[in-house]
């Protein structure tokens, strides 16, 4: 397959490791041109790629002047995810963009109408359904391995101390930017989407957090699977890993499975088990992912430009206005002091 011609956007925090460890080597994607607009960042990113500076543009529109790009990836603070998609879109380009896809339900919808009016694919970064542990367990599930599902615990336990995390100053850091990829994997793993969200959230003594970092979270699904989910950025207990431990109870066992661990070696920490009554507990055996995380992303985006069809677990902008929703339910509940948001009120 004849790689993607590209433009990416952002060199920041986390555009900068795109660029480094997931854009570099990339067998299906060619990367024409880097943009940022901080000069600093610029010279930064051109010695550690080791690149000339007619690589590096300031803005986009510079670069699409300069480069015959295919796509875009934004790899930008979230409220510039929709209007630098947006130019990208109206340039005829194909558009890769950082989760949470846009800051409101509105600009999300009126990209993907943009991106289907114009034939073009558009994307939203889930990296975390490029795990093998979450697509076996999506398996186990749909395939009805253990009989039907009746509900779903996660608990996500980060300690923003020992990760001496960035992230102190952002909005919704619990409920809008980390428990997105868990909505997303909830959605992935029950193969529906939730009708209700109830939540509350709270920002414990000695927090270094501006907002909440910490909450409890009920999920309500059509077949009447209930999830509760826990999660906080100030957890000093054990830590899990970043897609969480999730144990699902079904009608004959149940399946526990972790995801996502530290660099360097994230898939390490994947792992999926069967337990039933009286048996000795099942260690699944995992498939070897030629790409996973954000290569995941994009080895997927380049098969749906290329053949026009969409890979399994595809996160499709479209697909993702549902995951941007339930963090839409889930912050309208805190703010309301966890009464009930039905997803179809939004
Ligand atoms: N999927 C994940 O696991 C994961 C992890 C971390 C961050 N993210 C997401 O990645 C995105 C980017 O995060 P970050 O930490 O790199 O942000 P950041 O604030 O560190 O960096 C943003 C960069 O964008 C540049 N910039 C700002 N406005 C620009 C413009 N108009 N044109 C060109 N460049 C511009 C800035 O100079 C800066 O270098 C966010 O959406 C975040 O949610 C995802």
């Amino acid at each position: 397959m004849e790689p993607i011609r590209t433009i990416h956007v952002g060199l920041g925090a986390w555009g900068s490791n795109w660029a480094t460890s997931v854009l570099a080597g990339h067998p299906e994607v060619d990367v024409l041109a880097y943009v940022d607009r901080d000069s600093a960042t610029v010279a930064r990113m051109q010695q550690r790629l080791g690149l000339p500076p007619e690589r590096f543009f300031p803005s986009l529109e510079a670069a699409m002047a300069a480069v015959d790009a295919e796509a875009v990836i934004v790899a930008l603070p979230i409220a510039l995810h929709a209007p630098i998609a947006w130019q990208a879109l109206e340039a005829g380009k194909h558009v890769v963009v950082e989760k949470p896809f846009t800051e409101n339900l509105q600009e999300a919808r009126d990209l993907v109408a943009l991106a289907e009016a114009r034939g073009l694919v558009l994307a939203v970064s889930q990296n975390y359904r490029f795990y093998p542990a979450p697509q076996m367990a999506a398996q186990l599930t749909r395939g009805a391995y253990l009989g039907r599902l009746a509900s779903v615990n996660v608990d996500f336990r980060r300690n923003a101390f020992a990760e001496r995390s960035s992230n102190l100053k952002i909005p919704h850091p619990l409920l809008r930017d980390m428990a997105i990829h868990h909505y997303d994997l909830m959605r992935l793993v029950i193969g529906e989407d939730p009708v209700e969200v109830s939540a509350r959230t709270w920002n414990p003594p000695g927090s270094p957090y501006e907002m909440h970092p910490a909450g409890a979270m009920v999920f309500s699904f059509p077949s009447g699977v209930h999830v509760s989910y826990r999660g906080s950025w100030v957890d000093f207990g054990p830590q899990t890993p970043w897609g969480g431990d999730w144990k699902m109870d079904f009608e004959k066992g149940s399946i526990t499975w972790t995801s996502r661990g530290d660099q360097p070696w994230p898939m390490k920490r994947d792992t999926v088990q069967i337990r039933r009554p009286n048996a000795t507990m099942e260690e699944v055996a995992l498939p070897e992912m030629r790409f996973h995380d954000r290569a995941g992303t994009l080895a997927a985006f380049a098969q749906a430009i290329r053949t026009g069809t969409e890979p399994l677990h595809f996160p499709s902008g479209r697909n993702n206005v549902m995951t941007l929703a339930i963090a839409e339910a889930a912050l309208q509940s805190s703010l309301n002091g966890g009464a009930p948001v039905r997803l179809d009120s939004l």
